[in-house]
């Protein structure tokens, strides 16, 4: 059966969630699900504004054809190349064939190395500033490279004041029967699967987010569209905000993450006991993962969020304990920036694992590498409480 929803007198929200999809893009866990959103425009011309992920095309495809109601197709716009939204556009052709597919000339190379249907046909090939009037509502196509891949574009409907964001203000999560942000409890459901997801997806392409949010100061916008998640129609300055920080690799909170790799539970003792100081300081929310137990998705999200963080891993074959590893190695691939750091390193008989982290975060810009640096011998010992109170002293003067 068809499930869509009506955005206003000829806007129409045609996409779909999937709850049974465990990991998105075969990698970052999602266990609320996702929704991958398109939105069908009923004008005097027909226009499909993306497509969805092949894992919803039956319901999606019923979607399309009850709001067409046997009225041909008569535009696809491709914002993103990404399957996750392109997947179904080869079904869309074979059911629509007379379908003009519009996108930049990014966007049709990678259409040709995707599918083997006839695009140059159908090609309507945009670029910046151009625009597409279907009646009441006119298109304008803006340039968006590398807020996520090379080809992404946002289109804007100045009649309706919408702006259909591609994967920017998309969230994991997948949608309940409320479409809009206005009507679920967003900063307490679903800021962590947005903030998750857009440090892990777009994360690492800082400034070309900036460059998309300079030219949307521009525009009118009177709701965001984007392709996974609620639709913003009010309070988008809230959100737009928290892309502004995440996008700068400003801290969103003053705030302390520990993450610690530990093999037998010596170095989980130091973190927890570094933990405790902090709190008997004053620090309040902190934040201890066991990178062995927490995706790495969550702590470069975590990240992104804290303005201090503080590593405290094993020496694990003369180098950093793997998990831990994994963790710094793709913040340092998200362009992990503008943060102060403290480092425990643990080691039986050659303690290695604090140099090399040190090494990696010094690959990254504008890391402070707070002092003292902590080295265990197999387990903490009273003697060296001194140093822990030391430097949660310090983090602390830096929180409270
Ligand atoms: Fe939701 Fe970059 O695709």
């Amino acid at each position: 059966m068809y499930c869509t929803q009506k955005i206003n007198e000829d806007v129409f929200y045609v996409g779909a969630s999937d709850r049974r999809l465990h990991l998105f893009e075969n990698i970052y866990p999602i266990p609320r699900g996702v929704s991958y959103n398109s939105y069908l425009v009923m004008d005097k011309q027909t226009i499909l504004l993306d497509t969805c992920d092949k894992a919803v095309g039956t319901q999606f495809m019923e979607n399309i054809e009850h709001i067409l109601q046997g009225r041909p197709l008569d535009y696809l716009v491709v914002n993103h190349m990404e399957p996750d939204h392109c997947a179904l556009m080869p079904e869309i052709v074979l059911r629509y064939p007379n379908v003009k597919i519009i996108g930049n000339s990014k966007t049709f190379a990678m259409i040709k190395q995707f599918f083997n249907f006839d695009v140059d046909s159908r090609a309507v090939i945009v670029k910046e500033g151009d625009t597409l009037c279907t009646g009441r509502h006119t298109f304008h196509f803006v340039m968006a490279p590398m807020v996520h891949w090379p080809e992404v574009m946002v289109t804007y409907d100045s009649a309706d004041k919408y702006l259909y964001a591609a994967d920017a203000f998309g969230t994991f999560g997948a949608l309940n029967g409320n479409i809009y942000a206005d009507e679920v409890n967003f900063a307490r459901d679903w800021l962590d699967d947005a903030r998750r997801y857009y440090t892990n997806i777009v994360g690492k392409y800082g400034p070309s987010v900036q460059a998309l949010l300079k030219k949307a100061e521009g525009l009118d916008i009177a709701a965001i569209m984007p392709l996974h998640g609620p639709i913003w129609r009010k309070d988008c300055g809230w959100f737009i905000e928290k892309y502004r920080c995440w996008s700068s690799y400003t801290p969103e909170d003053k705030a302390v993450a520990i993450i610690y790799g530990s093999i037998y539970g010596n170095t989980e003792n130091a973190a927890n006991v570094l933990a405790g100081m902090l709190a008997e300081k004053g620090v309040k929310n902190i934040a201890v993962y066991d990178a062995s137990s927490t995706h790495s998705s969550v702590i470069v999200a975590e990240a992104f969020r804290c303005s201090h963080l503080v590593f405290a891993s094993s020496t694990y074959n003369a180098g950093i304990f793997p998990p831990v590893e994994t963790v710094l190695l793709d913040l340092k691939a998200h362009n992990m920036q503008k943060r102060k750091v403290a480092l425990l390193q643990n080691g039986s008989w050659a303690a290695t694992a604090g140099t090399q982290m040190q090494k990696l975060f010094e690959e990254m810009k504008e890391i402070q590498i707070l002092q003292p640096q902590l080295t265990l011998k197999s387990a903490l010992k009273t003697e060296q409480l001194a140093g822990f109170e030391e430097l949660a002293g310090l983090i602390a003067s830096d929180l409270c």
